[in-house]
C-alpha cells in the first residue's frame, strides 16, 4: 500500500487496530462537532499566494523557544501509545528525534520517562503535566523530567474532568493489563468506567497553579488547551512562556471552537510576548501554513502520530513526519515564500474568515 497523505494512515489504523484502540484514538466528546470542526475550518481559509519570488532554495527550519527544529511540526501529547505499537513512545522518540522535531511526552505513557529519555538521547523533549490531586506526584513527576534533560513543562488547562467520549463509554475503554501508565505505576489502573480514574485530575486547579509550579522547576512553562483572548492574557500575566492554542483534539468540550479560529484572538492579545503554537486538525501541509499565516509560531500533531505508530512503529511515524514536511515545503513554495520568516497574515483572505 502507498503512503501518499496522513489519510491512507489513518485508513490503515481503522483496518488493522483493535476497535477499542480505534475508537479511543478517534474520539470527540458528544457529537464530535469540536473534532470535525478542527478539520473543516482549514477547508473555508483560502490562500492569497504571490508569484515569481525564487523558490529555489527552500529554508523550513524554525525555533521552539530558542531551539532549532527541522521544520515547525512538532508532536502534542498522547496517551497510551503501546495501543498502538508494542514499544510504544520510545518509538515515538526515536522518530521525533531523527525528524529533528520536538515530542511533548504525555503524563499518561506507557513507557518510563527514564525509558524514553534513553532511547533517544539528546532529542528535543516537553513533558506534558496533568496536575494529579496528589501533589507529590506531580511534583516528582516535573522534577523527573528537568533531571532527565526535558526542556520544557506544558501544563494542559482543559481536562478539569474527561470529556464524554460515547464510544469509550460503549466499550467500556480500559488498558490491557500488559499496559501501564509506567510513570503513575501503583498510582491508579485507568479505567473510564472506574469513577477513580477521573477523581485522580484535581479539577481544583487555578491560574494561581502556576506560581506553584513555577516554584518547582526552572524549565519554561508552555500552557495548552488555551482559546480565548481573556485566558491568553492570564497566560501571559502569570509568566509562562508560551500558549498552544488546542480544544484537546475534540474530546473535552463539544461545541468550543475549532482551535486555527480561536488562534487568531490569541495571536492578538499576546501581541508577540511569548510564543502561540496550535494542535488540532492539522492533516496536511498546506494546513500547516494556514496556521503559520495566522500567526502560529509551530503547529503539533495527535491523532496522525498514533496512526504512523500503529502503521510501523518508529518508521511509520517518520513516514508521517515526512509526508507533512514535503507537503509542507510544497506549499510554501506555491504560496511564494522561500522561508518562514515570509509566511505572514497576507498569505491568507483573511478578511474573509
Ligand atoms: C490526546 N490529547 C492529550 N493531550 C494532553 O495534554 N495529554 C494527553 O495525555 C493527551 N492524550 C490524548 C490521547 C489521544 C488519543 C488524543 C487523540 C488526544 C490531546 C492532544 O494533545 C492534542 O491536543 C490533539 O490530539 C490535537 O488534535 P489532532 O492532531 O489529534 O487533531
Amino acid at each position: 500500500m502507498a503512503m501518499v497523505c496522513l489519510s491512507d494512515f489513518e485508513a490503515y489504523a481503522k483496518k488493522y487496530l483493535p476497535k477499542i484502540a480505534w475508537d479511543f484514538f478517534a474520539a470527540g466528546a458528544d457529537d464530535c462537532i469540536t473534532r470535525d470542526e478542527n478539520i473543516l475550518a482549514y477547508k473555508r481559509i483560502h490562500f492569497r499566494p504571490r508569484m515569481l519570488q525564487d523558490v529555489s532554495v527552500m529554508d523550513i527550519r524554525t525555533k521552539l523557544l530558542g531551539t532549532e527544529i527541522s521544520f515547525p511540526v512538532g508532536i502534542a501529547p498522547t496517551g497510551f501509545h503501546q495501543l498502538a505499537w508494542p514499544d510504544g513512545e520510545k518509538s515515538t522518540a526515536r522518530a521525533a528525534r531523527a525528524m529533528g522535531t520536538c515530542y511533548i511526552t504525555s503524563t499518561y505513557s506507557t513507557c518510563t520517562l527514564e525509558e524514553i529519555s534513553a532511547a533517544a538521547p539528546g532529542g528535543l523533549r516537553w513533558f506534558q503535566l496533568y496536575i494529579h490531586r496528589n501533589r507529590a506526584l506531580s511534583q516528582q513527576l516535573v522534577r523527573r523530567a528537568e533531571a532527565l534533560g526535558f526542556q520544557g513543562l506544558v501544563l494542559t488547562a482543559d481536562l478539569p474532568y474527561t470529556g464524554k467520549r460515547r464510544d469509550d463509554v460503549r466499550n467500556g475503554f480500559c488498558l490491557p493489563p500488559h499496559i501501564k501508565l509506567k510513570n503513575l505505576e501503583g498510582a491508579f489502573e485507568v479505567c473510564k468506567m472506574n469513577p477513580a480514574f477521573h477523581s485522580v485530575l484535581d479539577p481544583s486547579v487555578t491560574w494561581k497553579d502556576i506560581y506553584w509550579l513555577r516554584s518547582l522547576t526552572h524549565l519554561p512553562i508552555i500552557i495548552k488547551g488555551i482559546l480565548t483572548k481573556e485566558d491568553a492574557e492570564l497566560a501571559v500575566r502569570h509568566g509562562v512562556q508560551g500558549i498552544i492554542v488546542s480544544n484537546h483534539g475534540g474530546r473535552q468540550l463539544d461545541g468550543a471552537p475549532a482551535t486555527v479560529d480561536a488562534l487568531v484572538e490569541v495571536v492578538e492579545a499576546v501581541q508577540g510576548r511569548v510564543e502561540v503554537y496550535l494542535d488540532g486538525g492539522i492533516r496536511k501541509g498546506s494546513d500547516i501554513l494556514k496556521a503559520l499565516a495566522l500567526g502560529a509560531k509551530c503547529v503539533f500533531i495527535g491523532r496522525p502520530v498514533l496512526w504512523g505508530l500503529a502503521y510501523k512503529g518508529e518508521e511509520g511515524l517518520q513516514e508521517v513526519l515526512r509526508i507533512l514536511q514535503d507537503e509542507f515545503r510544497l506549499s510554501m513554495a506555491l504560496a511564494g515564500c522561500a522561508s518562514i520568516s515570509e509566511i505572514g497574515q497576507h498569505l491568507v483572505q483573511f478578511s474573509k474568515l
